[in-house]
């Protein structure tokens, strides 16, 4: 593809050249067209001037040429929302605990809430006789529950990267040129996409959605609600869409509205378009300079239209390819920026929390910047990306957005990354802000969304906990005041947290990650001392073979415990005589904090790639025998490779999950075929392969992925059969053969039910020939509550990854989402039918915050699941799963709360193993 874009034009724009030159044409015209132009003699009588039939508007709309964008006046003053939808009763949600965004987000009444129009009419204490003028009033006990303005996602591809991906649904990116501002989102927008009614479901109520970031501009953005229509039209999904759409600019008197667009620089667009950062700012500086001049040619028309000069003035100077980019030019426009390039908000922007001084320097109004909370190293740009960056850019005053990149990730769990902000120390009002009053300031909708105050739009949520905790989940949500779960399930969590988490004190790592420009030693402090006592302990779980028992709880016991390690070894744990401690020995109080097993993190490249989107720092992928040609020197088809023998240690993903209790890793070769390899188990935690206990079992498990594919599934199950009775060559054949003895798992990649059900009957094919148990895993596996019971009868695992389901592919699209569309999850199904369950990661960089997953898990699974339970699903079941029989005794130490809450701080890890007490 070109570096630059071949359409960009080189001359000045076209005009049309209505006016006349010529008398002889000019009188021509006077017969022909006395409909369109007003004659107008002036009193010398020598020349005439052509007065516009249509003067009159070409003022009124060179008048509007600098208002600024905004509701009209008289907004306010309104008592139905123009998206009301006839027919909707007035709703009453009573005694509601209402977070209003207020008052920089400390403002929270106590009260009932009226909704009723499309608005809400009132709060807080209403009085009887304005509840007495509605008989239809539908009442909503929240019995105290916490209630929020719906979540805005300023960052979403929802309808334009739609779920299921489908070539056909795919309206992402246009690769037609790097300068594209006359495309609209909204011309892409599919309002079948699976992912409406999910979003909906976490509390989504209106999402910006912005074409991809391939191009330098991408084109204009649109701001939707997401609920159905009755129209079922995209269009009428749009909220307060730009006047220039249905060319009712000029019927509109007061001023324009807010328009949006999408900026994108860096190494997206360099990548597409094989370039570099240079050409993409020229092609920039070019777009820009063409709008500049159709800009100046306007303002000189509009000047001397003003002043009655309509002589050989002609036609209003206007190009519809560039006329947004010149609303650019004009502030009525909304910049989406990827990286530098400023107006409204800086999106990803992981590294402006290097330069909050920077991005203060910006023109005009300082941007917002618009973050994911963990997602992050994925690419050079990203690498410095840190969990800290929302708490410092709010320390310096800048405001912060969290967005979805939908379906970056799942914007469902929009208000989770607005948790994990809050966890790292964004202040409870700021994180709540940041998904809420925030992002609708910066998009221009402050004025009726992103806040609950009379007349604003009724768009709200009702929890079943505080909004920052641990897997908070809506029990109803409201947009335009229309219910938009008709049955909702809400979860029987134990003790739902009705406060935000007391969360942990992370300066320390905050000023390192300043100190050292982004890249913190991530390295732990090692004590070999011999014995360290942790005191003041709330709870203690330690593994039994191949389960996870609590062996103390300060509640049960009404007194804390405490743990004694001797050289990486728990000598006692619960109730302790320190008698025989030695003296001046190290003492650690974890303030109520826990003991737990380490953690085990399986299903992305975690062990053998550093950063994702470079080839470079990474193992790469295997050759795949199926689909491609394994060269004779490696073995040929009988080849069968190790990821033991590309294993990457000391990388800042691993490092990081070290620090968050993920203390073991499993990890496959990296195939983008059929065939993957065996898989290893290593230490997330040290510095290199020769380090005693780096590497735990160099063999575990045999890796490959059935699903779509270059050949078809049927293709890639007869292969499977072939090789499972014995049809290979070498050694992929002998490790088949282990396969076929029950010696070695065999994880199948899978997401279909259907793939599943004819992997099961393989299974009792080849079990009924060989008279062996095979070990089979599922792992992905979004389809499999279907098949849980067939699942559980014929002894397959399954590891569910992502933990929490998204129906990205046709092969994964019925998943159970779990409350509140849906009573039970995946994870509660599959226990229920004896699955042994495992949760999984996709991408490195989420491998941290699997003991995040856990602690949700455990929530959702209508407390089915105990803590011990819990912990299990992501370590003592993904070692059965995977294959890992060597005893892994690491463990982890909290402070303040336990390892699966956002309340404990992981500050040790204890290895039996490497006879280690690690310290962060
Ligand atoms: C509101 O709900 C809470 C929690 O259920 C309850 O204790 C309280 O009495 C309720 N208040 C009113 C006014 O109904
Ligand atoms: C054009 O769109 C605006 C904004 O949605 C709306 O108010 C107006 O009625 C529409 N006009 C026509 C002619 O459809
Ligand atoms: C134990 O931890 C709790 C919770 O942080 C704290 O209130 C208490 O003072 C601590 N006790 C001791 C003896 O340190
Ligand atoms: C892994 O294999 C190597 C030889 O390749 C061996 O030296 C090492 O002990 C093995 N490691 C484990 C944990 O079994
Ligand atoms: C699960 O296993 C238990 C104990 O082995 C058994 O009693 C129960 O019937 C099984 N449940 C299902 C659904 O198979």
């Amino acid at each position: 593809m070109d570096k630059l874009p071949s359409h960009l034009p080189s001359e000045p724009p076209r005009r049309k050249r209505a006016h006349l030159r010529s008398p002889l044409l000019a009188a021509a015209a006077t017969l022909f067209s006395l409909g369109v132009l007003n004659l107008n003699f002036q009193s010398q009588g020598v020349k005439f001037v052509q007065v516009p039939i249509n003067a009159a508007e070409i003022q009124h709309k060179c008048k509007l040429l600098d208002a600024k964008p905004g509701p009209p006046d008289d907004f306010h003053l309104r008592t139905v929302s123009d998206r009301f939808q006839p027919g909707t009763p007035p709703t009453l949600i009573r005694n509601a605990t209402i977070w209003t965004g207020r008052v920089s987000g400390h403002e929270v009444v106590v009260g009932d809430l009226l909704l009723d129009r499309g608005i809400i009419q009132s709060l807080g204490d209403i009085p009887q006789s304005v509840l007495d003028a509605y008989n239809n009033l539908v009442v909503v006990d929240a019995e105290g529950a916490w209630v929020s303005p719906g979540i805005v996602d300023m960052h979403s591809h929802l309808g334009v990267d739609s779920a299921p991906a489908l070539k056909g649904s795919d309206d992402t990116n246009s690769l037609k040129g790097l300068v594209l501002p006359w495309l609209r989102s909204l011309d892409g927008l599919n309002t079948h996409d699976e992912a409406y009614r999910l979003s909906v479901s976490g509390g989504v109520t209106t999402s910006v959605i912005l074409p991809g970031s391939a191009d330098a501009i991408g084109g204009q953005a649109f701001v939707i609600k997401l609920r159905p229509t009755v129209e079922r039209s995209s269009s009428s999904m749009l909220l307060e869409p730009p006047y220039s759409l249905n060319n009712s600019d000029t019927e509109h008197l007061s001023r324009p509205r807010w328009r949006q667009m999408k900026h994108a620089c860096g190494e997206n667009p360099s990548r597409v378009y094989s370039g570099t950062r240079m050409d993409t700012i020229w092609a920039f500086r070019q777009g820009y300079d063409t709008a500049r001049k159709i800009k100046e040619s306007q303002d000189e028309y509009c000047q001397k239209a003003l002043a009655n000069q309509w002589d050989n003035l002609g036609d209003y100077p206007e190009d519809l390819q560039w006329e947004a980019l010149v609303d650019v030019l004009r502030g009525r426009v909304k910049l989406s920026n990827e990286f530098k390039f400023s107006i409204a908000a800086f999106h990803h922007a992981h590294e402006t929390y290097l330069v909050p001084d920077l991005v203060k320097k910006a023109h005009g109004t300082t941007p917002a910047v618009a973050l994911f909370a963990t997602n992050g190293r994925y690419k050079r740009e990203a690498y410095r990306g840190s969990e800290f960056a929302p708490r410092i850019l709010s320390d310096n005053g800048l405001r912060v957005v969290m967005k979805s990149d939908h379906p970056v990730l799942n914007s469902r769990h929009l208000v989770y990354e607005a948790q994990q902000a809050h966890y790292y120390g964004l202040a409870e009002n700021l994180a709540l802000a940041a998904v809420t009053s925030t992002p609708a300031t910066v998009i221009g909708q402050d004025h009726r969304i992103g806040f609950i105050k009379t007349g604003y739009d009724a768009d709200v949520i009702v929890w079943d906990s505080h909004p920052l905790a641990l897997g908070a989940t809506p029990k109803q949500v409201f947009i335009d005041g229309i219910a938009q779960i008709a049955q909702p399930f809400s979860v029987k969590k134990a003790a739902p947290l009705q406060r935000a988490p007391e969360t942990p004190n992370f300066d320390k790592e905050m000023e390192d990650t300043l100190k050292y420009d982004g890249l913190p030693p991530l390295q732990p402090i090692k004590d070999y001392s011999g014995i360290v006592t942790f005191t003041n302990v709330s709870s203690i779980h330690l593994r039994h073979g191949r389960s996870i028992r609590e062996v103390f709880s300060a509640s049960v016991e009404k007194r804390a415990g405490k743990v004694i390690i001797e050289r990486g070894h728990v000598k006692c744990a619960g109730h302790c005589s320190e008698d025989a401690v030695a003296h001046g020995s190290r003492r650690i109080n974890l303030h109520g904090g826990s003991i737990s097993p380490g953690l085990l993190t399986y299903g992305s490249s975690l062990g053998v790639t550093e950063i994702q989107m470079e080839s470079s720092t990474n193992d790469g992928d295997v050759f795949d025998p199926l689909t491609g040609k394994v060269p004779s020197i490696v073995g040929g088809d009988g080849s069968i490779i190790q990821a033991v023998d590309g294993l990457q240690f000391d990388g800042r993903n691993s490092l990081s999950a070290y620090r968050f209790g993920v203390t073991t890793g499993i990890v496959a070769p990296t195939s983008s075929g059929f065939l993957s390899g065996l898989s290893t188990a290593f230490s997330t935690g040290v510095a290199h392969r020769m380090v005693e206990g780096a590497v735990l079992q160099n063999v575990t498990a045999l890796h490959v992925t059935v699903g779509h594919s270059k050949a078809s599934v049927s293709t890639q199950i007869a292969t499977l059969r072939r090789l499972i009775l014995g049809g290979g060559d070498g050694d992929l054949a002998v490790r088949f053969h282990q396969v076929a003895e029950g010696e070695l798992p065999l994880v199948i990649e899978v997401h279909s039910a259907d793939i599943m059900a004819s992997l099961i009957h393989l299974k009792q094919e080849a079990e009924h020939r060989s008279g062996n148990i095979i070990k089979m895993t599922f792992s992905g596996a979004s389809e499999a509550h279907l098949l849980a019971k067939e699942i559980g009868e014929n002894g397959v695992g399954v590891i569910l990854s992502p933990s929490r389901p998204f129906p990205s592919t046709w092969q994964s699209r019925r998943i159970l989402p779990g409350a509140p569309l849906t009573e039970q999850n995946a994870v509660a199904v599959l226990t229920a039918n004896n699955v042994t369950v495992g949760l999984g990661v996709e991408e490195a960089w989420a491998a941290r915050n699997l003991r995040f997953d856990v602690g949700w898990s455990a929530l959702q699974t209508n407390g089915q699941l105990s803590k011990s339970e819990a912990l299990a699903l992501a370590s003592t079941n993904l070692e059965i799963l995977l294959g890992l029989n060597t005893e892994n005794s690491d463990l982890v130490a909290t402070q303040g709360g336990d390892l699966i809450s956002f309340e404990g701080k992981v500050i040790s890890v204890v290895s039996p193993g490497r006879g280690v007490v690690d310290l962060f």
